[in-house]
């Protein structure tokens, strides 16, 4: 291997001897000294395949036979199971001749419990791979149960983040995973993460690592064309907070501690000029496409769309990360049982999207002064006019942006309307603080204090 000295060399001859002219004067300008050099930042962009494309499900059967799958678990949950996207998977593995058993038990908005359901059925067969037909909910379940399969003697909590579980780390290269999402919102199906709802401490948590992260996500927007209008709607907002607080989450370059190479690979990194990409892609595909997806199901240019956006803000997340919005959502998701939505069945429960976004107008009032003009620019891409708004109006401006959305989507009035009230706010924190992962890819470090103001502010959001 070269001695630092002599690319330090290398990198000054290739200086000197660079075109000075002002075309290309640029190309050989590097700065060099002899100084020790600062430690470096770096960032990575991990994320699955995608195959996107109308009707590229008809596939799946080719490419678990490509794969030599022997023996296949497929995961859906009861609803999903009845429908035309699980038709088209069964009706592919049929096709191609391939092996599989479903497990159709999956939990919308899983817990504890329901993941172990999910773990003993993939225990109890011996699956050599998995395929997820569904949801947020089926995908999340699909991984954990794809982990435990390859780690017989171990305990879901085992992996489960610190606080609240041992945190460890995935040392082995999972069984193959296709996950074929069926709404536009969670980004699961390209990233390494797993959340559930952890009945014991009242607050969502998860599992975070690369291995978990599918091989392979198809994205057939002709699943979304069955999807009922509120469940487009709730998780629409889910990609539009992952969009909006991966643009605005801490840059990568100043994390401080700044995470080491394995630690980099596990978890959140902030934002970073790739991500950025997918970001400012998702937020002009909202403004574009959101209300057609929600109102009109067949239209297919819309869900297409959406249903691509929520893939592409899935790869931003699944690397910048997601702060505020969701770090609060784990409580509020996890404590509101009181609220019943259309679409989801008859249990109470928040859904994702909708506790998400119920703080984002509050939270973004109070991030906004981190990075006033990516805000603006935020607020432009939802559709805003930005010409002549002061850097201090940034972050009412994208909360007015975000409330104008809320609106139009008829989105319920806050946290009041989802049965908490002001003495619910110490609580809410207290689930918030464990959820560090999150906090601290924030642009802004925060109090509790910070935290409660930003509950308080969003029991009434209209
Ligand atoms: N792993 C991640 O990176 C990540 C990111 C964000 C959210 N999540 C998690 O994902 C879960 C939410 O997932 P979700 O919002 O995708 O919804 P979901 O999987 O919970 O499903 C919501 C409802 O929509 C129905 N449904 C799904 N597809 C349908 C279709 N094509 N036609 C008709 N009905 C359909 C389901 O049966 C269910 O009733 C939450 O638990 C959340 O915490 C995970
Ligand atoms: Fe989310």
């Amino acid at each position: 291997m070269a001695s630092r000295k002599r690319v330090f060399d290398l990198l000054r001859t290739v200086n000197q001897a660079a075109c000075k002219c002002p075309g290309h004067g640029h190309r050989g300008n590097v700065q060099v000294s002899n100084a020790t050099p600062i430690p470096s930042t770096a960032f990575e962009i991990k994320h699955s395949t995608v195959r996107y494309g109308l009707g590229v499900t008809q596939e799946v059967g080719y490419d678990l036979v490509n794969l030599g799958a022997k023996s296949v678990c497929v995961m859906t949950d009861p609803n999903v199971v009845k429908l035309s996207p699980m038709k088209a998977v069964l009706e592919a593995l049929t096709k191609a001749g391939v092996n599989y058993k479903v497990y159709d038990n999956v939990q919308v908005e899983p817990t504890e419990t329901s993941f172990k359901d999910a773990i003993k059925f993939a225990q109890e067969n011996d699956f050599d791979s998995f395929v997820a037909v569904g949801g947020g909910s089926t995908m999340d379940t699909c991984k954990v149960a794809n982990l435990l399969s390859c780690y017989p003697g171990s305990e879901l909590m085992d992996f489960v983040n610190a606080p609240v579980g041992k945190a460890k780390q995935i040392d082995k290269v999972l069984k193959p995973m296709i996950a074929i999402p069926t709404t536009s919102g969670t980004g699961s199906e390209t990233t390494g993460v797993s959340i559930f709802d952890c009945e014991s401490i009242k607050a969502k948590t998860g599992i975070a690592g690369g291995a978990l992260r599918p091989l392979l996500a198809i994205i057939d927007p002709l699943h979304t064309l069955t999807v009922p209008q509120t469940v487009a709607n709730y998780a629409g907002f889910d990609i539009f907070c992952h969009a909006l607080e991966s643009f605005t989450a801490i840059p990568y370059t100043k994390r401080e501690p700044f995470p080491t190479p394995a630690a980099r690979s596990q978890a959140y990194q902030g934002s970073n000029p790739i991500s950025d990409v997918w970001a400012r892609f998702c937020l002009q595909t909202i403004h574009k496409y959101f209300a057609r997806a929600v109102y009109n199901a067949d239209d297919v240019d819309a869900r297409s769309g959406m249903h691509l956006a929520a893939t592409m803000a899935g790869v931003g997340i699944g690397n910048a990360g997601v702060h505020l919005c969701h770090g609060l959502a784990y409580p509020i998701a996890a404590r509101g049982k009181k609220f019943i939505p259309k679409d989801y069945g008859k249990k109470p429960m928040i859904p994702h999207g909708l506790s998400v976004v119920v703080t984002a107008p509050a939270v973004f009032r109070f991030t906004a002064v981190s990075d006033p003009d990516k805000h603006l620019e935020a607020a432009n891409l939802l559709g805003a006019n930005t010409t002549g708004v002061k850097q201090a109006d940034a972050g009412k401006l994208l909360a007015d942006t975000i409330l104008k959305y809320m609106d139009m989507m008829k989105i319920e009035n806050g946290l009041k309307a989802l049965g908490f009230s002001g003495e619910d706010i110490p609580n809410l924190v207290k689930g918030a603080l464990p959820q560090q992962r999150l906090l601290k890819i924030a642009p802004l470090p925060q109090s509790e204090e910070d935290l409660s103001m930003i509950l308080d502010e969003s029991m009434t959001v209209f």
